[in-house]
Formats: structure tokens, sequence, C-alpha cells
């Protein structure tokens, strides 16, 4: 699953890389997941986009039905204020941690300084296990990274 994917060009390309997984792209800006829908063909069956917000997850997903979730350049919400609105907020981290059940792992990708030190120390307090920290994802030794748009345009 991947909470705020944008035009869905992420998660579109997992399902065609993957198809005996299923995808599910969450996406609250409507005229943002209707371009995701209009590029996402009948030939993906293993792809199901969702418009709503992600603090309704219970409502979408038994648990468990669900075992890895991705972050892709998230909202910042600089303000101090905001932070609760982060999506790695701990409140939000018990709420995937919730949806998994026994076991999952999250996949969170930020170009935004102030949020990822924001997210280590909620994931520490949290107490997730870390693993694959890179300061440089394009120049490390990760391999298989998907390019997101925001990547794309962002990096290029
Ligand atoms: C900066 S964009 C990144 C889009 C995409 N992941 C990418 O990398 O190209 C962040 C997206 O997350 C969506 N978003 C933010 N908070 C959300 C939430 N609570 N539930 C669903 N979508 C959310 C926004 O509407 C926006 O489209």
């Amino acid at each position: 699953m991947e909470i705020g994917c944008g035009k869905g060009g992420f998660i579109r390309k997992n399902a065609e890389a993957y198809p005996h997984i299923n995808f599910v792209g969450i996406e609250r800006n409507l005229s943002v997941v209707a371009v995701a829908a209009r590029r996402t063909t009948e030939e993906l069956p293993n792809l199901a986009l969702v418009w709503d917000d992600a603090k309704k997850l219970s409502d979408f997903f038994e648990v468990g039905e669900f075992q890895r979730l991705y972050l892709n350049f998230s909202d910042p919400w600089p303000k101090k204020r905001q932070y609760k609105r982060r999506l790695t907020y701990r409140g939000y981290l018990q709420s995937y941690r919730e949806a998994f059940g026994d076991k999952g792992e999250i996949f969170f990708k930020t170009d935004n300084r102030n949020l990822f030190e924001f997210s280590l120390n909620e994931f520490c307090a949290d107490n997730w296990k870390l693993s694959n920290i890179s300061l440089d994802l394009h120049n490390s030794d990760y391999e298989g990274n998907i390019m997101t748009e925001y990547e794309e345009k962002f990096s290029a």
C-alpha cells in the first residue's frame, strides 16, 4: 500500500513489475487521484486506488491484510504546530502497526531534511527497527528503487 500515491506512477510500476502481488494506492486529493485512475489500465487487476484520507485505514482494511506500506515524499507540514499531520507522526505509526497485525514494514523516502529527522525520532519513539538508512538513496547500494513522479521531477 502507498499512502499519498499522487498520480500513481510508483504504485502502477510496482503493479506491473509484480503481477502476483496486490497493490493499493490511497490519495485524498481528488484531482490528483483522478489522473492516477485515468492512467491505470484495466490490464492491472492487482492495482486498486482509493480516494480518501489515510486516517480511516481501519475502514478499508482488515487487520493483517497488507504487509508493506510506502510513504513516498509525504507532505512535510513544516510548521511546528502541524506535526500531527505528518504521516510519520507516532499516532499514524500506531495506526499502521494496528493495520499490519503481526508483521509489517514501512518504506519511507523523503528529500525533506526536517521531515527525515522528525521521522527517525518518531520511528524510534514508537519502537520500530530501522534498516537501510541512506542520506543519498540514488548513489547508495540499494537496488530496485522505483521512482515516483515527484522523485523524477526533482532529481532531474
Ligand atoms: C508531495 S505529494 C507526493 C506524491 C507521490 N507520492 C510522489 O512521490 O510523486 C504528497 C501526496 O500525499 C497526499 N496526502 C497527504 N496526506 C494524505 C493523507 N492523510 N491521506 C491520503 N493522501 C495524502 C497529498 O494529497 C499529495 O498528493
